[in-house]
């Protein structure tokens, strides 16, 4: 089942730590090559040796092994593997890995990783629910690393609580599901758009929407993690795009209209996250505009529907998938959008919702088809909402 597929299985220093070699066992008997790295705390709970024998592989322990054709262990793990899982993953690793720590063979070959990892923290209550573990928690999540939630029962320090380790056969089949989707994407061209346009009044001001960028950064990030190539054309953020996409900044609709058009032949599938401003100036200041009558008036002008002029050029191989960011009348108005700019799906967020505005790391969507069919997904990470968004995309691009 696991056949072909190179698993690092990373163990740090929890007392779940003797749950691992369950694990272990398991994706070798699957047929999975399993290599297995453990922090020096990991080995006060459980000895190499008992990995060892149950994948057939040597556990790398030590940081400075020179492997056969001169590349050291954590490039070498890392360029190899097709799945890093940590099981489990203690607050240290989770920190170290949040704030780019890279002071072992485990957490080097994590920042030298362009493949997925799965995290599976397990921990006291206590520190598993301390706000700088939940931030780091956080943070990895927006980065693209998948996470297991832990579960809720007795552990071993006497209390009762959230930081159990997850049941194995729900993080084996965690393990199945994402290495299905590796390369489910392979050979296609995406392109995202992200973030929200700014259009400038003088120099120094300009209008512009709340849109943070998460949601197309998101589907940029997945789309790569499942082979594609990804072409990201996006407005400011604060974030850093995904590493492996090709990225180009505009700060304009005008400008994002021109780079969208010159690279949408090489698309096969779009995805229109941007919030793109549907009036700009109609002249920009050269310098600071003054204070002076109580009453200014902007003149705007309507700016390019991109979507829409995408919409007319769709290739007969290309997928279009547009959003809808509505404040009433959600599925009418997302309806009227798909059928105006000849979509193949439109993902409506009501942005007024809490738990869908913009700038929140969870959106709350209905995706809607030309048919009519909707699909109403409840409030979910943006991050999973992404694979969830692919995994819908890719049999309507398998049909064309
Ligand atoms: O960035 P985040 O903070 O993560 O927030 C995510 C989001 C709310 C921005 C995202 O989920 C979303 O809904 N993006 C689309 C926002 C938007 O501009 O929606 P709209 O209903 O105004 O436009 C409909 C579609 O036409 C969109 O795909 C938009 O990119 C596109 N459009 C709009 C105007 C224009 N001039 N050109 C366009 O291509």
């Amino acid at each position: 089942m696991l056949t072909e597929k190179f698993i690092t299985l990373g163990i740090t220093g929890g007392i779940a730590a003797y749950k691992a070699a369950e694990l272990a066992s398991t994706l070798t008997q699957a047929g999975a090559e399993v290599h297995v790295i453990m922090t020096r705390a990991a080995q006060k709970f459980i000895r190499p040796i008992t990995f060892q024998a149950l994948t057939g592989q040597p556990v790398h322990t030590a940081m400075f092994t020179r492997l056969t054709g001169w590349r050291v262990a954590h490039v070498d793990l890392a360029t190899r593997s097709d799945l890093i899982v940590i099981v489990p993953a203690t607050a240290n690793i989770l920190g170290k890995l949040a704030h780019g720590i890279a002071d072992d063979l485990l957490s080097t070959t994590l920042l030298a990783a362009t493949c997925l990892v799965l995290l599976c923290p397990a921990m006291n209550t206590g520190m598993y629910q301390n706000p700088i573990v939940q931030a780091n928690i956080n943070r990895l999540k927006e980065l693209g690393y998948c996470i297991i939630e832990p579960a809720t029962g007795w552990l071993a320090c006497g209390q009762e609580g959230p930081g159990r380790l997850p049941a194995l056969d729900l993080i084996f089949n965690q393990i199945k599901d994402l290495l299905i989707k590796i390369s489910d994407w392979q050979g296609l061209t995406v392109m995202v758009t992200a973030g929200g346009t700014k259009e400038p009044l003088d120099p120094i001001r300009h209008i512009s929407n709340r849109s943070s960028g998460k949601m197309g950064y998101a589907l940029a990030r997945a789309a790569l993690k499942r082979g594609a190539q990804v072409i990201l054309i996006s407005a400011p953020t604060g974030m850093s795009p995904p590493a492996g996409a090709k990225v180009i900044w505009v700060e304009r609709a005008r400008e994002m209209y021109e780079q969208v058009l010159t690279h949408a032949s090489k698309a096969d599938v779009v995805f229109k996250a941007a919030a793109v401003a549907d009036y700009s100036p109609r002249f920009t200041a050269n310098q600071k505009i003054k204070k002076k009558d109580e009453v200014y008036l902007l003149e705007l002008e309507k700016t390019p529907d991109i979507l829409f002029e995408l919409g007319q050029r769709k290739q007969p191989h290309q997928i279009l998938v547009g959003f809808a960011a509505e404040t009433e009348n959600l599925e009418e108005n997302a309806r009227r959008k798909l059928a105006q700019k000849n979509l193949d799906l439109i993902v409506a967020n009501d942005v007024t919702q809490p738990g869908s505005e913009f700038g929140q790391d969870t959106n709350i969507v209905k995706i809607i088809y030309p048919d009519g069919k909707i699909i109403s997904l409840p409030q979910m990470e943006k991050t999973v909402l992404a694979h969830h968004i692919l995994d819908l995309v890719l049999p309507l691009r398998l049909k064309k």
